[in-house]
């Protein structure tokens, strides 16, 4: 309930920003000659404003089953999504032209500049695009990854990643059914799911799990759980999931073989929830093994660097949701919790993937983080392919 009262406050404060696009909405509006167009000056701010009511009740209301038919809900939903979000970077583009229209008005006195109508549009128009498109559209990412040690029989191993469903209210079993049959059309190797396998509630658990348990995989489905999966119930998330046939690597590992060779695939519960013990996973990794670890924060890449694991697989930043990644992986709100916001780290002989997920979390829209699904390529270090992706794996250091 404390995550619902925060989210219920960040709602109240964005109501600001929606007065202002209200108010400058109703104005621009009433401005024009149509006799229509000032009778929608004032419904049609007034119905954007009681979107909030819904999604304050579905906030408030959030472990219950769904209270709307799907497509109603969507709607509104995406209704809303532009409305709010579109309004908070309204209030942003506003702020920044005021600002530099005053700097231009000190500089040369005159009519103040006011903002053109096809600024004042554009974020409302990403956000309905980062709605409806970018939280929807998965994007296949295709990485190799260079692992010292790693034995002849496992070289071209196939990982296929999935991260952060949130199964839930707004990602449903029908989306999750979409997700699974893109990873599936991967035929992975090996299947792993990095956490938040559900968003606030394990009565989706099992829709999540099914969808999962779905991809077929030669050597086994694998998950972690995530911070979202310990706050709704990860003993109702693992058991789920162990029944769909995935296996859940909580603070243990497994010996994957192949041709009389072995690989050690590892998990770790959430740091989060107290329960992490990475020195557990590890224990009875065979003495040299290339190592795999699943882990649904990326922060814990130090630790597992000292630990001697070759690659870490994370998600839990969703690439911060509104980002340029296009432009530099720096630029995102991910950027705030982490440094390791998406793609692949690199220190020494050990790598970090972070998967920016396949779900959202509110709002539910995606700019400039497409959600994901990774399909990872193990190769020996010494491998000309390993080269070049070691070469596009930016190092990082710690400050
Ligand atoms: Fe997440």
């Amino acid at each position: 309930m404390r995550r619902a009262r925060f989210y219920l406050l960040v709602l109240s404060l964005t109501l600001l920003p929606q007065v202002l696009a209200a108010r400058h909405l109703v104005g621009f509006l009433r401005a024009q000659d149509d006799p229509r167009l000032h009778a929608l000056g004032w419904t049609v701010p007034g119905l954007l404003f009681a979107l909030n009511v819904p999604m304050a009740f579905e906030i408030a209301g959030r472990k219950r089953k769904a209270l709307l038919p799907p497509a109603l809900a969507a709607v509104l939903q995406t209704g809303w999504t532009a409305w709010w979000l579109g309004s908070v970077l309204y209030a942003v583009v506003l702020g920044i032209f005021s600002l530099g229209a005053a700097l231009v008005w000190l500089v040369q006195p005159g009519p103040r500049a006011e903002l053109p109508l096809w600024l004042a549009l554009a974020p409302f128009a990403l956000s309905f695009y980062g709605a409806v498109f970018g939280a929807r559209a998965l994007q296949r990412e295709k990485v190799t990854v260079p692992v010292a040690g790693l034995p002849p029989q496992f070289r071209g191993l196939r990982i296929v990643q999935l991260s952060d469903l949130h199964s839930g209210r707004h990602v449903t079993a029908a989306r999750l059914r979409r997700i699974a049959r893109r990873a599936a059309r991967l035929q992975p190797d090996v299947l792993v799911v990095t956490g938040d396998i559900v968003h606030n509630s394990i009565a989706f658990a099992r829709q999540a799990a099914e969808a999962i348990g779905s991809i077929p995989s030669r050597l086994g489905a694998y998950a972690c759980l995530g911070n979202h999966d310990f706050w709704a119930g990860a003993d109702e998330v693992e058991r789920a999931l162990e029944a769909a046939g995935v296996q859940v690597l909580r603070n243990r590992g497994v010996l994957l073989r192949k041709d009389g060779a072995g690989l050690w695939l590892c998990g770790v519960d959430d740091p989060w929830s107290d329960r992490l013990d990475l020195d557990a996973a590890l224990r009875d990794r065979p003495e040299g093994a290339a190592t795999v670890l699943l882990s649904h924060q990326p922060n814990t890449w130090p630790l597992a660097q000292a630990a001697g694991v070759h690659l870490q697989l994370s998600g839990h930043t969703h690439g911060g949701q509104l980002a340029m990644l296009w432009l530099h992986r720096s630029l995102s709100l991910a950027r705030l919790i982490t440094p390791f916001v998406a793609g692949l780290y690199r220190a020494g002989e050990s790598y970090l993937y972070v998967n920016r997920g396949a779900g959202s979390v509110m709002p539910l829209a995606r700019i400039g983080a497409r959600p994901e699904v990774t399909e990872l390529t193990l190769v020996s270090a010494g491998d000309p392919a390993g080269v070049s992706a070691a070469e596009v794996a930016l190092a990082w250091r710690p400050a």
